[in-house]
């Protein structure tokens, strides 16, 4: 067993202030973030817990040119948005920053400057894509092109999104930029490069070797296969006008690359908020380092940061990088683009006081060995059956019937039996367990088995019956509920972490505080004689019709992504002049329609489309129309369609519709009306 270390830093990624944050983000890093962190105080460790938004680089850019607004004011809206999210999930940082700072700016240019003037960096000239009309040089994310691959018209400059391979700018085909749609030039421009091959056979040592227990295999993994496939030399400058600009002569217009400057923030947080002692959580050998993070960014925590930090020479390396898979909903991939997300804030208002159960379902449900789903049906089910019916059940029996029987005041035990004996001992155990379940980042585990504490607890109470031993034997009653009531106070303590608002409210109910983690546990946490307050519901159940609500959401987003979507079909063969003129197109009025009978499809409709007889015509439209709507209405009709006998009506013309992406109709009317008959040409 390794020694305690003497403190703790703990960080969060940094989120892109380019849009809210959803239940990926807090299932797969800030909930296991804080889970650890709340623990860690519990357990009387001295630990920081660090994170702030991302303000800089390209997401944040491309937002603002699509939203029309400054860079600044992209950041600025969301930052506050993010922040706030976090603040009412119960994600409790001990400082939530950003890197628009002006202490990040400083710590950051003087973190480059070191390594520029010790000769870390290596110097590079390279030919890079430059907007003459925008007069600047291009982001990858800037120029889109033709995949070389699979022909995507709409292929970014780093990253094709249809077949997923990765791509350099000069392998698009007919590249142009998106600032200006201009074909973009290649022009010279002089760059900073981290020598990353130079750091190999230290990264070798450092992770392949020394890592290779404790890591998570699918972090090692990725590590590893990085390392195995050669490292080169990456840069860390941009030219681009948002961003830490870089702090030596001859680099003027040019930035700290945003994955340069970003893990840089973790320090230049830490620094606001201990002026005088951040050192000591970012140099002092005692400090572990853990940085919370998902799949995406491994490469950057586990090998470019620790490359800076390495070559920096003054800072601790991370101990661990826990990074979790990601979160699907519904099957689907998460999605901002798509709004293809549940958003932190939008369940606040839909869920209003129940952040605990999101925090609970998604931590049920971490991404922590694969990709998850999240779906509204589990969410229900993990919300009635567990929280519901399993911890908040438990605990409301153990308190109301003390109320009930005792006056609200712990009873006094009358000695236990050997089956009080065993649950208590039981009851011993967890603090360990579920202590050393998140210490090892299995937090999906951890609170399973914090939830066998509350299965205990219930089992207890059906096994002894107090309900109906008080009939028969109140000091036995009296001792099963001193037992019970035992167990809900160290629930106090270890719910904690998971569920912070559910623990505080038990603790306020039990008139107790929560204790340490290592007095969690014990079999005397409420004395005998101890008043207790008022029971209310902990949890309550969510209703079909409330989920319901949910999927039908999701559904709406999905059918407006299909529009948004919508290609027109590629255009007919041409035809003649001639042949258009043979068509015979007519506005009419509807004067009767009706349902087909013994069909789902079909309407029959008399129109007047100005002759002798109004014309009937047959329409597969009745699954979008009701008859009685359409009279009156103008249509289009083709009149020389030839006769066709439908379920025995003769119909004599077609009704011309507009078929939306989605499958819907939309009749084809004049912008006022005409009178009928009136030729359409
Ligand atoms: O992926 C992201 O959202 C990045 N903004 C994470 C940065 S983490 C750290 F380096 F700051
Ligand atoms: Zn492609």
């Amino acid at each position: 067993m390794q020694p305690d270390p003497q403190r703790y830093t703990v960080t969060a990624a940094l989120p892109y202030a380019n849009g809210p944050v959803h239940i990926g983000h807090l299932a797969g890093v800030y909930l296991p973030a804080d889970i650890y962190v709340r623990y860690l105080r519990a357990a009387g460790r001295d630990v920081k817990f660090i994170c702030g938004s991302d303000e800089h680089g390209v997401p944040i850019t491309i937002r603002a040119q699509k939203e029309g607004v400054t860079p600044q004011q992209v950041v600025d809206k969301y930052h506050a948005i993010i922040r706030d999210s976090f603040q009412d999930f119960g994600v409790s940082f001990d400082i939530y920053s950003r890197t628009s700072s002006k202490t990040h700016a400083e710590v950051a240019s003087g973190f480059f400057r070191k390594l520029y003037e010790e000769g870390k960096f290596v110097e590079q000239v390279s030919q890079q894509y430059y907007d003459e009309k925008a007069d600047q040089f291009l982001a990858d994310r800037y120029i889109v092109g033709t995949c070389p691959n699979c022909g995507n018209e709409n292929a970014y400059g780093d990253q094709c999104e249809r077949c997923g391979s990765s791509l350099s700018p000069t392998e698009l085909i007919n590249p142009h930029s998106m600032l200006s749609g201009n074909q973009p030039v290649l022009r010279e421009t002089k760059h900073w490069y981290l020598p990353l091959d130079q750091y190999e056979p230290w990264l070798r040592e450092w992770i392949v070797e020394g890592h290779k227990q404790d890591w998570k295999t699918n972090v090692y993994g990725q590590c590893k296969s990085w390392i195995d496939q050669g490292l080169h030399p990456r840069a860390v400058t941009r030219d681009l006008d948002w961003g830490v600009p870089v702090p030596v002569a001859g680099a003027e217009g040019k930035v700290l690359y945003v994955w340069f400057d970003a893990p840089i923030g973790y320090i230049s947080a830490t620094k606001d908020l201990l002026p005088d002692t951040w050192e000591t959580y970012w140099k002092d050998a005692g400090t572990k380092l853990v940085h919370f993070i998902g799949k995406d960014n491994i490469v950057f925590h586990c090998i470019i940061f620790p490359t800076m930090l390495k070559a920096h020479g003054d800072y601790i390396l991370p101990d661990n990088v826990p990074a979790n898979e990601f979160l699907n909903l519904e099957g689907d991939k998460i999605s901002t683009s798509r709004n293809w997300a549940v958003w932190l804030h939008e369940y606040l208002q839909d869920f209003p006081g129940k952040a605990d159960v999101l925090r609970y379902v998604l931590c049920a449900n971490a991404p922590e060995t694969k990709d998850n789903d999240f779906t509204w049906k589990d969410f229900q089910a993990r919300n009635n059956n567990e929280l519901v019916a399993n911890l908040g059940n438990f605990v409301n029996r153990a308190l109301v019937l003390t109320h009930k029987f005792f006056g609200g005041k712990v009873p006094v035990s009358a000695g236990f039996t050997p089956e009080d004996e065993e649950v208590l001992r039981q009851l011993s155990e967890f603090p360990k367990r579920v202590g050393e379940l998140i210490e090892n980042y299995r937090f999906r585990d951890a609170l399973n088995e914090l939830m066998n504490l509350t299965r205990l607890g219930n089992k207890y109470l059906a096994d002894t019956e107090p309900w109906k031993l008080i009939k028969t034997d109140e000091a036995r009653t009296a001792t099963v509920l001193h037992v019970a009531l035992q167990l809900a106070a160290s629930l106090v303590t270890l719910l904690e972490p998971f569920l912070p608002t559910a623990a505080s409210r038990l603790g306020e109910m039990l008139n107790t505080e929560k204790g340490t983690w290592q007095q969690a546990g014990r079999p005397d946490a409420l004395p005998a004689g101890h008043q207790i307050k008022e029971a209310a519901l902990l949890f309550d159940k969510i209703e079909d019709a409330t989920v319901e609500a949910q999927v039908q959401k999701l559904l709406d987003t999905k059918k407006a992504n299909e529009l948004a979507n919508a290609k027109a079909a590629p255009p007919k063969d041409d035809i003649s002049f001639e042949e258009f003129q043979r068509l015979d197109l007519r506005v009419g009025t509807v004067v009767a329609a009706e349902k087909v009978a013994k069909t789902k499809k079909l309407l029959k409709l008399s129109v007047d489309v100005g002759l002798a007889e109004p014309r009937t015509i047959v329409s597969g439209i009745a699954e979008h129309f009701i008859p009685e709507a359409l009279i009156g209405q103008q249509v289009q009709v083709l009149l020389n369609l030839a006769p066709r006998e439908i379920k025995g009506i003769q119909s004599q013309g077609m009704l011309l519709m507009a078929e939306n992406a989605d499958g819907s109709l939309a009749l084809m009317q004049p912008g006022h009306a005409v009178v009928p008959g009136s030729g359409v040409a």
